[in-house]
C-alpha cells in the first residue's frame, strides 16, 4: 500500500482516478480547493470503493498556492509521501485568454509551490496532468511525442510551461520520478453513473454539451464548423474514456516506482479519430434520445484533427484503451441522465 497526494482530487479526472488508486488498495490524501469541483465526487468515490476505502482517503480543502494547504496535506501523510498526481488547475480555454495572469498564477505558481513542497517533505515521484493542448496546431497526424510544443493559447502556455519546469527539474536533479501526461479529449464516466463530469454553467466542451442536451437542459448544440478538410465536415477528436484515463495513472506510478528515476512523457489517448457528427450520433444511439443541432462558424483556435499516437504508452505502460465510443457514450448517458444537474441533482444526493 502507497501513500499518495492527489491534487484536485475531486475533479473529473481526480475523482475517477481516487477510485482506482483505492480499488488497487492505496491510500489517498485529496488536496483540493472545490472551486470548480464538488466535494460530493469524493464521498460517491468512496461509496463506489465499499468496505473500508474511507480509512484509506483523507480530504483537505486547500489551495496550493498556499504553503501552509500544502503542509496540511504533507503533515496528514505522516512522513511519507510515495507519491503525487497533480491534476489541480484551471483548463478553460476561452478563460485563460481573458484571465491569463489567473491561470499563470493558478497553474504555474501552483505546481511550484508544490514541488518545493514535495521536496521539502522528500517526495520525489510525480505524475502530472498535461494535455494535447501543447501541440497547438498539430503538423502531423497521429500526434507523437516528439512533435513540435507550440501552444496556441494561455491554458496551452501554462502547461507547457510546467513541462518544461519539470524537464528542467529532471535535469538538475536526477533522482526525481517524473510523468508527464499529455490527455486528448477526456470523456465518459464511471459505469454505475455515481460519478462524472460537473462542469460549473454552459459546458466549453463537446461531450458535457452534447449530454446535456440530450437531457434537455439545453436546448440545442452547434457544431463549430462543417466545412473541415474531413470526411464529413466536422473536427476530428481522439476521445478517451476516463476510466481507460485513470487506469492509465495507475500504470504510470507503478512504472515510477518500478523503474530508475526518470522522465517519461507520453501521450494518452486511442489512436482513433471521431467527429462531432459521429459523437451526436453515437450520443443518440446511446440515450435513445435526439440531440438537436446547428452548424455555427469554426471556433478560434479549433485544428480540424487532434488524434494521438499512443504507441509510447503502450509500450512503456503496458497500457492502452480498452472502452470505445459506444461505451463513452453509455457510461456517460448513465451519469447524466441519473444526475441531470450534476452533483446538485436533488434525485441524487439524498
Ligand atoms: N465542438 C462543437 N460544439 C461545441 C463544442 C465543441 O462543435 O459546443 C467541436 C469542436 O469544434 C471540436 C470538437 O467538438 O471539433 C471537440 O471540442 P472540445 O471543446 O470538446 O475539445 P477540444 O479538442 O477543442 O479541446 C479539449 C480541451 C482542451 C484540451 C484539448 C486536448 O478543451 O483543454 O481537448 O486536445 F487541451
Amino acid at each position: 500500500m502507497a501513500q499518495v497526494l492527489i491534487t484536485g482530487g475531486a475533479g473529473f479526472i481526480g475523482s475517477h482516478t481516487c477510485l482506482v488508486l483505492l480499488q488497487a488498495g492505496h491510500r489517498l490524501v485529496v488536496l483540493d480547493s472545490f472551486v470548480t469541483s464538488n466535494p460530493a465526487s469524493l464521498r460517491r468515490v468512496l461509496e463506489l470503493a465499499g468496505g473500508v476505502a474511507s480509512e484509506r482517503l483523507t480530504v483537505i480543502e486547500g489551495d496550493l498556492r498556499q504553503p501552509s494547504s500544502l503542509d496540511r496535506a504533507f503533515s496528514a501523510m505522516a512522513g511519507r509521501c510515495d507519491a503525487v498526481i497533480h491534476f489541480a488547475g484551471l483548463k478553460a480555454v476561452a478563460q485563460s485568454v481573458h484571465q491569463p495572469l489567473l491561470y499563470w498564477d493558478v497553474n504555474v505558481g501552483g505546481s511550484t509551490q508544490l514541488l518545493s513542497a514535495m521536496a521539502r517533505n522528500g517526495c520525489h515521484t510525480l505524475v502530472f496532468s498535461s494535455s494535447a493542448t501543447v501541440y497547438g496546431f498539430p503538423e502531423t497526424i497521429p500526434i507523437q511525442e516528439t512533435a513540435p510544443v507550440l501552444p496556441i493559447n494561455p491554458y496551452g502556455h501554462t502547461k507547457a510551461a510546467v513541462e518544461r519546469m519539470l524537464a528542467d527539474l529532471a535535469t538538475s536533479e536526477t533522482h526525481w520520478r517524473i510523468a508527464r501526461l499529455r490527455y486528448f479529449n477526456p470523456v465518459g464516466a464511471h459505469p454505475s453513473g455515481q460519478i462524472g463530469e460537473n462542469p460549473l454553467g454552459p459546458p466549453d466542451n463537446l461531450f458535457p454539451y452534447v449530454s446535456q442536451v440530450a437531457v434537455g437542459r439545453i436546448a440545442r448544440l452547434q457544431i463549430y464548423g462543417d466545412d473541415w478538410p474531413t470526411a464529413d465536415g466536422t473536427g476530428i477528436r481522439d476521445y478517451i474514456h476516463v476510466m481507460d484515463l485513470a487506469e492509465g495513472h495507475l500504470a504510470a506510478l507503478e512504472v515510477l516506482w518500478n523503474e530508475q528515476p526518470q522522465l517519461l512523457t507520453l501521450n494518452l489517448g486511442s489512436g482513433i479519430g471521431h467527429s462531432v457528427l459521429e459523437v451526436v450520433r453515437a450520443f443518440e444511439a446511446a440515450s435513445g434520445r435526439t440531440v438537436p443541432y446547428g452548424v455555427a462558424p469554426r471556433r478560434a483556435g479549433d485544428a480540424a484533427r487532434s488524434v494521438a499516437d499512443p504507441s509510447e504508452a503502450e509500450r512503456r505502460l503496458g497500457w492502452r484503451t480498452r472502452r470505445d465510443l459506444e461505451t463513452m457514450c453509455l457510461d456517460g448517458w448513465a451519469w447524466q441522465s441519473s444526475h441531470p444537474d450534476g452533483f446538485s441533482s436533488q434525485a441524487s444526493n439524498p
